[in-house]
């Protein structure tokens, strides 16, 4: 802890960025009930100020849980994938824990009841510790970021796009005090309709296999330097997803991060960075892909490294070895970072947080207060008691043979989440090997003869391409890019068509696939016009572990029987209206 303070004050302190601040955010004053609370907690007070039902009155009297040890990702597997050890944790909420001690307190007497915006104090408590010491011990302003609980990225994401812009009314405002946000060419579209419904400029910016790009057409430089001040403001916010990004599933380097941040400086640009992924950076996939590929036309080498060795370690190896995120190099304060357990515990739990520079985070707890005024005190509890559960309670010593009812702790979190990766990358490796092995295909003829040619059909056999993609470095997906241009019925149909026809052909039996069309990741209608129709984004989540490499191969062999389809006079869907995205559905 020393050693932290000591690095933190030879620090400057973050920028003052309130002028990026919107009207409505700079107008907030802080909730009157929620000030009163730091008196509530005060032992002894008798409190009659605020609409508080006594715990009595809930009908809860306990919450109970078996759950997972921290290390079921290494214990021996079952054949259906689940750990052969029953579950042996147990996680007890009494109604009342006898301590005035509010970091220890984790009962529902507390958690059930009002509490405070930046979330229930024990578990904030430690995810601060592992935010500012573990996740990023190295940020450089003085002080450190703070953090604020939230009900996952998405409630994360609008309440910084809130706070940080002002909605533009095209009958009302100005052309020029219209604001734009910047995102990657394809992204999360949940975050571009988070935007787009406030009237503001969605402007993209192109990337490659090392995330945003920063120079070149169509990159960051480009972009703001060539700002066209006709459509509005220069963008002065950034939302970008660096880990496995969702969909094209690229990762930014630390050297990129370092072009992209002094343009973000030069331009006065705040980045909104959302990293569901984060933990899931898998090290391995660069050595497989240079199996198939060659060393020389593989990815940079993330890995292997050790990104706090120039500063403060996490404490941990696992942590010390992620690709670190832009706060490590925020000498303003100008990042705003977004967590969720969606993906680390479950995605119905509604539970993450946001880290920044303390002014706003201070802007967004006043959104806060008076929106969902904090995450679900069940799902908090729970958590909470999960990592931290005191020794002592008689229920989970009675129950809990070798722990005696304690909690994860920080090693346990860390080394579920090292496990859950380790997870992960089985996956990628597995789905990633099919669609390697099974890339090309051997088909009679090429395109332009499949119908007029009077040569012997067998008489030339071509083997070609059907797809093509990177091995993901992270997160989650696989972005696969058609090679409608090797289909023999190219010229009969054009590009578009059959990209369409493949997706539906797909989803026939016997392959049974439901991939994500490309289209749905388009933020802007050129890019959904332009080349978005190409690609395909596959996942390797949702299924069993054991199940991938099936799922993988169905998806190649509906390749193959596609390419060596006569027409497409069997795919009766072939009309793009039922596109998913064009019948206003999304994807996460
Ligand atoms: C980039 C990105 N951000 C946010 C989310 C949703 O996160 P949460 O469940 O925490 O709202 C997803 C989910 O797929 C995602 O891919």
């Amino acid at each position: 802890m020393a050693q932290q303070q000591e690095f933190r004050t030879t620090q400057r302190p973050p920028l003052d960025l309130s002028h990026h601040f919107s009207q409505t955010t700079k107008n907030r004053l802080s909730s009157n009930v929620k000030g009163l609370y730091k008196w509530f907690q005060l032992p002894g007070m008798q409190n009659v100020a605020g609409g508080l039902p006594h715990e009595s009155y809930f009908p809860y009297d306990t919450l109970e849980a078996a759950a997972a040890r921290p290390s079921r990702f290494d214990e021996p597997k079952s054949s259906k994938g689940k750990s052969n050890k029953p579950a042996e944790w147990h996680v007890t909420v009494p109604k009342i824990q006898d301590t005035t001690d509010i970091l220890k307190k984790i009962d529902l007497s507390t958690a059930l009841q009002y509490g405070t915006a930046e979330g229930y104090p024990p578990l904030a408590t430690f995810i601060r510790k592992f935010a500012r010491d573990h996740l990023h011990p190295n940020v450089p302003y003085a002080e450190g970021p703070e953090i604020i609980m939230t009900c996952g990225s998405t409630d994360g994401l609008a309440k910084a796009v809130e706070a940080l812009t002002n909605p533009w009314n095209k009958t009302k405002d100005w052309i020029r005090d219209k604001e734009g946000v910047l995102f990657e060419e394809f992204a999360y579209m949940n975050a571009v309709q988070t935007v787009e419904p406030r009237g503001l400029n969605v402007v993209t910016v192109g990337v490659d296999a090392d995330g945003m790009r920063a120079s070149g057409p169509g990159g960051l430089a480009d972009v703001l330097e060539n700002w066209d001040f006709s459509k509005g403001k220069r963008p002065h916010l950034m939302y970008t997803v660096t880990l496995g990004q969702n969909p094209t599933g690229s990762t930014t380097s630390i050297e990129r991060r370092k072009e992209i941040y002094t343009l973000c400086q030069r331009y006065d640009i705040i980045i909104i960075e959302d990293e569901p992924y984060w933990n899931l950076q898998f090290p391995s996939s660069r050595k497989h892909a240079a199996k198939y590929r060659g060393e020389a036309a593989v990815q940079a080498d993330l890995f292997n490294r050790n990104y706090n060795a120039h500063g403060r370690s996490s404490g941990y190896e696992f942590l010390d070895s992620l690709v670190p995120s832009f706060l490590s190099i925020d000498v303003d304060g100008r990042v705003v970072r977004l967590d969720t357990f969606s993906k680390t515990i479950a995605p119905g739990c509604r539970l993450g947080w946001i880290t920044a520079q303390p002014a706003i985070v201070e802007r967004i707890l006043r959104i806060t207060e008076v929106s969902t005024q904090q995450p679900s005190g069940f799902v908090q509890v729970m958590v909470a008691q999960l990592l931290l559960q005191q020794q002592g309670s008689p229920a989970t010593a009675r129950k809990s043979a070798d722990k005696e009812g304690l909690g994860w702790t920080l090693d346990g979190w860390v080394q579920w989440l090292a496990g859950l990766r380790d997870a992960y990358e089985r996956r990628v490796h597995d789905m990633c090997s099919v669609l390697e092995e099974g890339r090309t295909v051997a088909i009679d003829r090429p395109a332009a003869h499949r119908r007029s040619s009077s040569l012997d059909s067998w008489s030339v056999i071509n083997k070609v391409p059907m797809y093509e993609f990177d091995w993901p470095l992270a997160g989650m997906f696989l972005w696969v890019k058609i090679r409608y241009d090797t289909h023999p019925l190219l010229e009969i149909y054009g590009a578009e068509k059959v990209c369409t026809a493949l997706w539906f052909f797909l989803l026939k039996k016997p392959f049974l696939i439901l991939s994500a069309p490309g289209t749905m990741f388009a933020p802007t209608e050129a890019i959904r016009r332009g080349r978005a129709f190409q690609y395909i984004r596959l996942c390797f989540a949702p299924m069993a572990e054991d199940a991938v490499t099936d799922i993988s191969q169905h998806f190649v062999a509906g390749c193959r029987a596609f390419w060596q389809l006569e027409n497409f006079d069997d795919i009766e869907e072939l009309d793009d209206s039922v596109m998913p995205e064009k019948m206003g559905l999304q994807m996460c």
